[in-house]
């Protein structure tokens, strides 16, 4: 089972090495150009546009969605509580956050060599559905004791790392891994947010650590 579980992901890592826009921020139109598959669209970093392209997709369907969980599961688990530290949970995530996020993998506006694959292959429908099913996961985080909360993120992030605004994602039990190549991301400029980049561009060293830390140390798990 886990054999099997590590040859795929390492497959789809492998497919991942196929020619990719490198730095697609950089140069959109040639990145477009070289993205192969009919489905490629021209790279769009901002988020207004992610959020139109997002708010025009057809309606999702969670049971529908659960099948296309499937391709998810080797990473993601089928709850969308991640199976390796380099992915993210995304179950519980807000289905427009999802959206948005696969539309920006899918764009080439966010690369990634695992999730820009899953992306390609994805129509606008199937990431509606997927997002509908992984948004309707009910999870439980709970934060860890003795630790202090980060400041700097919780009016955004939440004290247990469940977002407590629409726009932001959850950050309970993400590894120190993740966080800090995000954070790393926003500072130089391959993500882009009115909100996030000018709190990562501010985050000291320190402060990321222990954002990191904290966040990495609460623990999520499926609602009983
Ligand atoms: C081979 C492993 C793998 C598979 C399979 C996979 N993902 Fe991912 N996913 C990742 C990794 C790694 C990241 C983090 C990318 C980064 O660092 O930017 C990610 C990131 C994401 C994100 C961004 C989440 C966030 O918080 O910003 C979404 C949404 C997502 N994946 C959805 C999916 C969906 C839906 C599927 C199935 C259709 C899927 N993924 C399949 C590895 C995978
Ligand atoms: C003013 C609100 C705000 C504050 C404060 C804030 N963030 Fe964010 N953060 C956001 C938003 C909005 C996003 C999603 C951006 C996008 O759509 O790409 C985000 C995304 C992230 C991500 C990417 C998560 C993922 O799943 O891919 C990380 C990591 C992150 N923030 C870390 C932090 C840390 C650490 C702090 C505190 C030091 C912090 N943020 C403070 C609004 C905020």
């Amino acid at each position: 089972m886990k054999g099997s579980t590590l040859i795929r992901a390492a497959a789809v890592a492998a497919a991942a090495l196929a020619p990719l826009p490198g730095a697609a921020q950089d140069a959109p139109a040639e990145a477009s150009a070289g993205a192969g598959g009919a489905e490629a669209a021209k790279p769009v970093a901002d988020s207004d546009a992610l959020a139109q392209m997002a708010a025009s997709l057809p309606e999702g369907d969670a049971e529908r969605g659960k099948a296309v969980a499937g391709q998810c599961r080797t990473c993601h688990g089928l709850n969308g509580i991640a199976t390796m530290p380099q992915a993210p949970n995304i179950g519980a995530e807000q289905a427009d956050y999802l959206e948005r996020q696969l539309l920006a993998f899918r764009s080439g506006a966010r690369v990634n060599e695992m999730m820009t694959v899953v992306a390609r292959g994805l129509d606008d429908q199937e990431i509606a559905d997927a997002a509908s099913w992984f948004a309707a996961q009910r999870l439980v985080a709970m934060p860890p004791d003795g630790r202090t909360v980060p400041e700097l993120c919780v009016a955004c992030h939440g004290a247990d790392g469940i977002a407590a605004i629409p726009e932001a994602p959850n950050l309970a039990g993400e590894s120190a891994i993740y966080i800090e190549a995000q954070v790393k991301a926003f500072r130089n400029g391959q993500r882009a947010d009115p909100l996030m980049s000018p709190v990562a561009m501010a985050m000291t060293p320190e402060e990321l650590a222990e954002a990191a830390a904290f966040y990495g140390a609460v623990r999520l798990v499926p609602a009983p």
